[in-house]
């Protein structure tokens, strides 16, 4: 019924504006029966389970809609991003020109974003991001049809610095992936850590996604800094922690990263991850209602217990919800589309967020430790942390 409304609506519209050729694009979106939704995202690689948990998240909270959209059925379309940012822009396009997708749900990895991005801006598909953090797409190249539920890079170390400095840990090494989300993450850390008297004494880098962290180990052994910051994620930041740990560096010189370093990989670090400190703007152990039902459910429905890869799936979700049910599943229908996820207040597990006007979630940071298998809430280390968002003009 809902379609057939649509349908009649449009073409009465298309009628008027055909010679254009402008409505066309939406015409032909709008004539399928579902609402086509397309998952560009890591099923391979480093970030394999990281792909898995957002997707899972995302499925959770449109099946708590009875699997609808804004009452539409939904469809989904699925490609491997392989977390390969070579393959960014063709993997993007086929889900924009042969699924003919409403709605791009992606990426991970901020190099492959960009690939996402460049196609979003040019062809107009909505694109939620799920994680990745590259700053330009909320910063000089915002857009609005691109809404970002996850975090910018920067500001998820913004307020390590200040839990370093707290706990007497002046001089640090630094060391991350040399690709955007590294480079980005650490911007933040200098950022406060500077500001709270701390020196950065050595920054070290590996290319994504190698693993050999031997020979810098034996490096941050040799100069002996008070604590070490990092930004790894996913199978690579298992290995770190383990190698970490086997180099005996857990027992004298602190680690702290920002939280995904711990995120979806304590089962897998074991030990070696305990007594690990880092910022993040989610933890298992948030004491609300709002978390505790989310991870039963989530535990119940997939086996597995959810991390803040899954949140922010949940997330987009939600998000993507608040703007369907505003156009009741119209989603060509874009400028209340979009009016309504901006102004959406998102009733999360990592706690309640809104966008900032350049479409990145404001939100709280929090302070964890990693202790038995789980992180930790201890304190909140920055309260309603926004990005820049530098240079964004909505246009
Ligand atoms: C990124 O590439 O932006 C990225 C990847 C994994 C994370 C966080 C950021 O956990």
């Amino acid at each position: 019924m809902t379609t057939r409304r649509i349908l009649l609506t449009r073409s009465a519209a298309v009628i008027g504006a055909a010679s254009t050729g402008l409505l066309l694009p939406q015409l032909v979106r709008a004539q399928s029966d579902k609402v086509r939704v397309g998952f560009m995202l890591p099923y391979t690689g480093t970030f394999a389970q990281l792909g898995v948990a957002i997707e899972n998240g995302f499925r959770m909270a449109l099946n708590e809609q009875g699997g609808k959209l804004g009452g539409r059925e939904v469809e989904f379309f699925k490609v491997d991003d392989e977390s390969n940012p070579a393959k960014g822009i063709e993997n993007a396009t086929r889900l924009v020109q042969r699924d003919k997708v409403d709605v791009l749900v992606g990426t991970v990895h901020s190099g492959v974003q960009m690939g996402i991005h460049k196609v979003a801006r040019e062809s107009g598909v909505l694109n939620l991001i799920p994680n990745a953090g590259v700053h330009i797409a909320t910063r000089a190249q915002c857009a609005p049809n691109v809404f970002r539920t996850s975090f910018s890079n920067s500001q998820t170390t913004l307020a390590l610095g200040k839990a370093m400095v707290d706990r007497g840990h002046k001089k640090a090494v630094w060391i991350t992936w040399n690709y955007a989300a590294g480079d980005e993450a650490f911007e933040g850390f200098e950022q406060g850590y500077t500001a709270v008297g701390g020196t950065i004494v050595k920054k070290l880098g590996l290319p994504f996604p190698n693993v050999e962290f031997q020979a810098l180990l034996t490096e941050i052994a040799s100069i002996k800094p008070d604590a070490v910051a990092c930004f790894f994620a996913g199978g690579g930041a298992a290995k770190f922690l383990r190698d970490y740990h086997a180099a005996g560096l857990s027992k004298t010189i602190q680690l702290y990263g920002s939280g995904f370093l711990t995120e979806g990989v304590l089962e897998a670090a074991g030990d070696a991850a305990n007594g690990v400190l880092t910022t993040l703007h989610y933890s298992d152990s948030l004491d609300t209602p709002r978390n505790k039902k989310f991870r039963l459910d989530y535990a119940k429905t997939f086996k597995l217990q959810p991390d803040v890869y899954a949140v922010q799936g949940y997330d987009t979700g939600l998000l993507l919800i608040k703007g369907a049910n505003a156009v009741k599943g119209d989603l060509a229908n874009k400028q209340p589309l979009y009016a309504a996820m901006r102004g959406a207040v998102i009733d999360s597990p990592r706690g309640k967020w809104r966008l900032s006007p350049a479409h990145n979630p404001i939100q709280d940071m929090y302070l964890r430790k990693v202790e038995n298998k789980q992180n930790k809430v201890i304190g909140i280390a920055q309260k309603a942390v926004a990005d820049s968002g530098a240079g964004c003009r909505m246009g």
